[in-house]
C-alpha cells in the first residue's frame, strides 16, 4: 500500500450494507478492515472480500472488544458504523432486555467506538454513522428502532462539533429491499410492504445497496459535508 492509500474501516463490515461499503472501499484501491462478532467469522469475510482486508472480532455489547479492535494499526481515514440489532417492541408490550441490547448497540456502542477509534483518526478523517428512517416515520413495534435511528441524528450533529476537523455525518435509509434482512424477509411473506413502500415512492423505486454505497462514499468523501443526516428514501411521502 503506498502512503497515499486510504483505510476505510467498517464496523459491521461483516453483512449487509457495510459488507458493500467494504467491498466498494476495497474495489476503488483503499485499504480496508471490517469488524463484527467473532475473530474466525470476521476474517473469513474479510478474505472473500480480497486477501489484503483485515477481519476483527468486535462486540458493540463487549467495550473491551472495542477498545482492543482498535490497539494497534494504521491510521483511519474512514470510518463506517453499521451495527443493528433489530427488536420490534411497543411501548405497552415493552421488552426492556431487548430494548437495552438495542441502546448498548446503536447508541452507547457507537460512541465508544468512535472514542476508541480516535486516536487512530487524523484531522482530515470522517465519519459516516447508520440510523434509518423509523426514526421520523415510526409503525407499531418500531418503539426502539425509531429512539436509536434519532438518537443518531443527535450524536452526528454533536460529534461534529466535538471531533472538529474531523467530520461526521450519518445516514438515513429507507427500505432497501436488496439488503440480506429484507431478502430474508421478502422470502417470508414482506413483500406487501415493499410494494405499499413503493406506492408511496415519488421515484417509484426503493433505494438499493449500491445507492446506500454511492451515499456512503459521497459523505464520506466531501469535504464540504458535515454534521448532516442523509435521507436516501426515493421521496418517500407518509402522509
Ligand atoms: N437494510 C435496510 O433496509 C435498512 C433500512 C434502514 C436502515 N438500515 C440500517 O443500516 C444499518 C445496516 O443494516 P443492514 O441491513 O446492513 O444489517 P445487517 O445485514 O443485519 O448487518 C448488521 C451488522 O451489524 C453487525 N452487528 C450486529 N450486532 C453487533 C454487535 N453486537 N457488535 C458488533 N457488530 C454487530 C453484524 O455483524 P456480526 O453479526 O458479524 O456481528 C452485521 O455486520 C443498520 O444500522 C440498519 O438500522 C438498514
Amino acid at each position: 500500500m503506498s502512503e497515499n492509500t486510504k483505510h476505510t474501516f467498517v464496523v459491521g463490515g461483516t453483512s449487509g450494507l457495510g459488507f458493500a461499503v467494504a467491498e466498494a472501499a476495497h474495489a476503488r484501491g483503499e485499504e480496508v478492515t471490517i469488524a463484527g462478532r467473532g475473530a474466525a467469522r470476521a476474517a473469513e469475510i474479510a478474505s472473500a472480500i480480497g486477501p489484503d482486508v483485515r477481519g476483527l472480532h468486535l462486540d458493540l455489547e463487549d467495550m473491551a472488544s472495542v477498545s482492543a479492535a482498535f490497539a494497534d494499526g494504521p491510521p483511519i481515514d474512514h470510518l463506517v458504523i453499521t451495527p443493528i440489532h433489530r427488536v420490534m417492541t411497543s411501548v405497552k408490550d415493552f421488552n426492556i432486555a431487548e430494548a437495552s441490547r438495542l441502546a448498548q448497540i446503536k447508541l452507547t456502542g457507537y460512541v465508544a467506538t468512535v472514542s476508541a477509534a480516535l486516536p487512530r483518526l487524523k484531522p482530515t478523517s470522517s465519519i459516516v454513522l447508520f440510523g434509518g428512517l423509523a426514526k421520523a416515520n415510526p409503525y407499531i413495534g418500531s418503539t426502539m428502532i425509531s429512539i436509536v435511528n434519532g438518537g443518531i441524528v443527535g450524536m452526528t450533529r454533536t460529534m461534529a462539533v466535538e471531533l472538529s476537523p474531523i467530520r461526521v455525518n450519518s445516514i438515513s435509509p429507507g427500505l432497501v429491499p436488496d439488503s440480506p434482512s429484507w431478502e430474508r424477509a421478502i422470502k417470508h411473506g414482506a413483500n406487501p410492504v415493499v410494494e405499499a413502500m413503493v406506492a408511496r415512492t415519488p421515484s417509484r423505486r426503493l433505494p438499493t445497496t449500491q445507492d446506500v454505497v454511492h451515499a456512503v462514499l459521497f459523505l464520506l468523501d466531501n469535504r464540504a459535508v458535515n454534521g448532516i443526516d442523509l435521507e436516501i428514501d426515493g421521496g418517500i411521502q407518509w402522509v
